[in-house]
């Protein structure tokens, strides 16, 4: 099965707290299980960034279902490629809420949760969101 990977950035139509966030989770973790989709989804302050990989009609249809999705508004995909292998196999989908500290450790992450943020320059900026969404996953998973 051809694989794909892509990762956008949303906003959040509310302010969710960690367990408004949870209900969003639950049916995720389900659907991703059996759609064998994988990958992780961050949320600060109003803003979310997930990357999402699997079989390429899984993501694209997941992806169309969180588009129409009125939690979330403004959808900006930085990208999608190819893939081999997932780099995300061992997650239906990681969650985090990024901290402050989170940001300090990855400063190239401040930029994708600022309003300042360059679409036009989406495409540079998926693979530094990889490596911060990968490095979140490697904390979870300690
Ligand atoms: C930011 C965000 C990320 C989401 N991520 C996923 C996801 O990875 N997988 C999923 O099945 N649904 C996800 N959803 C929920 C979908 O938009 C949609 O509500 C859900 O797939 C419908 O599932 P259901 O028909 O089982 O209720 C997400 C929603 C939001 C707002």
């Amino acid at each position: 099965m051809p694989l794909i990977q892509l990762i956008y950035k949303s906003s959040a139509t509310n302010q969710f707290s960690e367990c408004q966030l949870a209900p969003i989770l639950t049916s995720t973790a389900k659907n991703n299980e059996v759609n064998q989709i994988t990958g992780m989804l961050l949320y600060r302050e109003g803003c979310f960034i997930q990357v999402l990989e699997g079989g390429t009609t899984q993501v694209q249809e997941l992806m169309m279902r969180i588009k129409a999705d009125p939690r979330n508004e403004s959808i900006n995909v930085l990208g999608t490629q190819a893939m081999n292998s997932r780099d995300f196999p061992t997650w239906c989908m990681g969650s985090h809420l990024a901290s402050d500290s989170d940001l300090l450790t990855h400063p190239s992450f401040v930029d994708f949760f600022s309003d300042s943020f360059d679409s036009h320059k989406a495409h540079i900026k998926y693979g530094a969101a990889l490596i911060a969404l990968k490095a979140f996953a490697n904390k979870l998973a300690l």
